[in-house]
């Protein structure tokens, strides 16, 4: 009975590494999940894909500025609940989007209910008390709200990095290609975009540089390598260096 269970353990052995050793990883092949839903004419592409980009870069600064209180441990409800973001949201957005046309506000209107959607979803974090870092950020918030809006509309958001921190943010070759020209351009960087493909579908791709603050130092800033508060290393950027960007990808109809 010994002999055959060692013998059997020896076969084994080289199966279960090889096992292992193929479990967990990508799978080969397949296309990526390009269905564009909402599509716009090829004259209003541009504009549309600017006003997502801006909503989300303004939707960043209505939470940054709420992140003193978020981060306070002694605080359990922050009052900042998805329909108090979303009146601050407007607001800011009012004055800067005045010119957008019917169809713009319906592909808007989704945009809000996304950024909603994830404020609604974090709230149980944000009213965590006792804890200062509660992992909810602006960059997590417009990566939330990118992929609510883009399960419902097809539209493409993300913000790709030039060290990236969540997988989701990884760029394709062409964001490598735009970011690359946005960080040597640094504080004169500007937004840029051009017609191009995503699979078969023809598209508009809109870039807007991210440039960083005083306060996203504290983790993006220097010295580089050092851990940051939530054990990144830092980027070892400073003031006014493109840290990112956001890309917009929007289906034109033909
Ligand atoms: C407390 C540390 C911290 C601060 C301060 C901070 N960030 Fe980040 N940043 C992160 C983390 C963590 C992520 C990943 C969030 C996620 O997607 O869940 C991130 C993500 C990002 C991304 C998306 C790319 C990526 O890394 O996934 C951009 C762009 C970005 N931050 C820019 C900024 C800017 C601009 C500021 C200042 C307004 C800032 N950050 C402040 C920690 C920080």
């Amino acid at each position: 009975m010994k002999k055959i269970l060692l013998i059997s353990a020896l076969l084994l052995a080289p199966l279960t590494s090889f096992a292992e050793d193929n479990i967990g990883v990508a799978a080969k092949g397949g296309q990526p999940e390009y269905l564009f839903m909402e599509k716009v004419s090829r004259d209003m592409a541009a504009s549309t894909t600017k006003m997502i980009s801006d909503a989300l870069a303004i939707g960043r600064l209505v939470i940054f500025a709420q992140m003193p209180k978020i981060g306070d441990p002694k605080l359990a409800d922050k009052g900042f609940g998805a329909d108090v973001f979303a009146d601050q949201w407007q607001t800011a957005l009012e004055a800067q989007l005045i010119d957008i046309t019917p169809r713009q506000q319906q592909i808007l209107d989704k945009l809000v209910w996304a950024g909603k959607l994830s404020m609604d979803i974090n709230q149980d974090r944000i009213n965590t008390k006792g804890v200062k870092y509660k992992h909810f950020l602006p960059a997590k918030w417009a990566r939330e709200t990118g992929l609510f809006f883009n399960a419902k509309t097809g539209i493409y958001s993300k913000q790709p990095s030039v060290n990236y921190r969540h997988p989701s943010n990884a760029p394709d070759a062409l964001e490598k290609k735009v970011l690359s020209g946005l960080v040597k351009d640094g504080e004169k960087a500007k937004a840029t975009g051009e017609f191009t493909q995503m699979g078969k579908q023809a598209v508009y791709r809109y870039f807007d540089p991210v440039k960083l603050m005083q306060p996203c130092l504290a983790c993006h800033g220097t010295p580089k390598g050092e851990l940051d508060m939530l054990g990144y290393e830092k980027d070892g950027m400073k003031e006014g260096d493109v840290v990112g960007m956001i890309s917009v990808a929007i289906a034109i109809e033909e």
